[in-house]
């Protein structure tokens, strides 16, 4: 048996008939980028996850980026975060000219320890990102606190965590802005790169919008005002039409194109539909894993507080990277999210990061450890089953 990392072709089988005349309508009105399948697609979003605003972009990097800049975030500001991520949670802060903080991570569930961050806030502290690895929330009522107390903003990295929840909350709704990622091994994933930044305030939105179309419009006129400029009136004597929108030339402030295009709003929206199912799918899978596999590997403990989405099965292993050449010599697709923790990767240096190559012994540890197995919401039963013996005959040997 072969068992794949990730199975996008079987998803796909499964919404072609919803979202094929659906691709088909966008190609035949050429409505390509934003219209009503963006707008029904982030209507759909604020719905599920019990939002106000959810507003398309164009990647998850794009999405921090964005959540960083309507927060104030920029040059001179430190933002606290976790190096045991995806690149693109830090570089988003150092892309806004504001220096990333690494602080460690829990062995327990991979994610930031509220422990650190605390003793991490200095004067210059703006914003802490939190990063929902793997799926799994973190511990947002103390980071909340933290940030209440030295009222520094909280933008949610939630790349991987559609469909999670914290308390009983989705991800997405638990800081003041949350940013999502839809590439597509994600588990609401496009058929290409797209991104959406949600949040409750009202302000928030008018800025994040702003941002990513240039600053420029009406919405452009009020976030500027927002952020305390001057935006005076502006009346062109040309109509706002379906087609043409003249406001779109004055531009307020500098800011991204970043925006999510229709053939992605509909097939995310197709995908949206199932969402629940498959996270459930992933669940299943997870369940089997952590009855089945040997006590030998360290498994991720989660709280009663969290329901992961479960985007991915990390495990750690002191024979890290004789059981992937083993996996992958018998047929199980594995992966080793994230090898390089941040604070040592090359591109972050005393110019543009606190505090590169710090000691931070658990991440360091886990990221020499991790194993990803596969998991998806097509997997089977029995290719978890196989996935589980694979592992536990590589165990037997040692
Ligand atoms: C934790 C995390 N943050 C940010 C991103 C960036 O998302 P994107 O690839 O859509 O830009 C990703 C996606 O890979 C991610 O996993």
């Amino acid at each position: 048996m072969e068992v794949p990392f990730l199975d996008l072709k079987k998803q796909y089988q499964g919404i072609k008939t919803e979202v094929e005349p659906q691709i088909l309508d966008i190609m035949e009105n050429c409505c390509y980028i934003g219209g009503r399948y963006v707008s029904e697609f982030e209507s759909s979003i604020e719905r599920y996850l019990g939002v106000r605003h959810a507003s398309g972009c164009s990647n998850g990097t794009d999405a921090l980026i964005l959540g960083l800049k309507a927060c104030g975030v920029g040059p001179g500001d430190e933002v606290i975060t976790t190096p045991f991520t995806f690149f693109a949670t830090a570089e988003s802060i150092a892309s806004v000219g504001a220096v990333p903080v690494f602080v460690d991570i829990r062995q327990d569930d991979y994610t930031i320890d509220p422990d650190k961050i605390e003793e991490a806030v200095t004067d210059k502290t703006k914003a802490v990102m939190p990063v929902h690895i793997f799926g799994a929330p973190c511990e947002m009522d103390r980071i909340n606190e933290i940030a209440g107390k030295y009222n520094l903003k909280v933008i949610e990295d939630d790349a991987q965590a559609i469909g999670s929840e914290y308390k009983g909350r989705k991800a997405g709704t638990l800081g003041d802005v949350g940013c999502f990622s839809f590439y597509p091994t994600k588990n609401l994933g496009g058929a290409g790169d797209g991104g959406m930044v949600t949040t409750d305030s009202d302000d928030l939105a008018v800025i994040l919008k702003a941002y990513k179309e240039h600053g420029s419009g009406q919405n452009g006129a009020k976030a500027l005002e927002l952020l305390g400029g001057s935006a005076g009136t502006l009346e062109t004597g040309e109509a706002v039409t379906e087609l043409y929108n003249p406001y779109k030339y004055y531009n307020y402030l500098i800011g991204y194109n970043s925006r999510l295009d229709a053939l992605q709003a509909a097939v995310l929206s197709a995908k949206l539909k199932h969402l629940d199912e498959y996270n459930t799918n992933r669940a299943r899978i997870a369940e089997l894993y952590l009855e089945g596999l040997t006590d030998r590997l360290r498994r991720p403990v989660y709280s009663k507080d969290i329901k992961t989405c479960w985007h991915q099965f990390v495990v750690c292993s002191e024979y890290k990277e004789e059981l992937c050449a083993y996996l992958t010599e018998h047929g199980v697709g594995n992966g080793t999210f994230y090898p390089v923790p941040l604070h040592h990767q090359k591109a972050f240096h005393a110019g543009n990061c606190k505090n590169p190559g710090a000691g931070l012994p658990i991440a360091e540890m886990t990221a020499s450890q991790s194993v990803c197995l596969p998991i998806f919401p097509e997997m089977t039963d029995e290719q978890a089953g196989f996935v589980i013996d694979t592992v536990n005959r590589f165990y037997e040997g040692k």
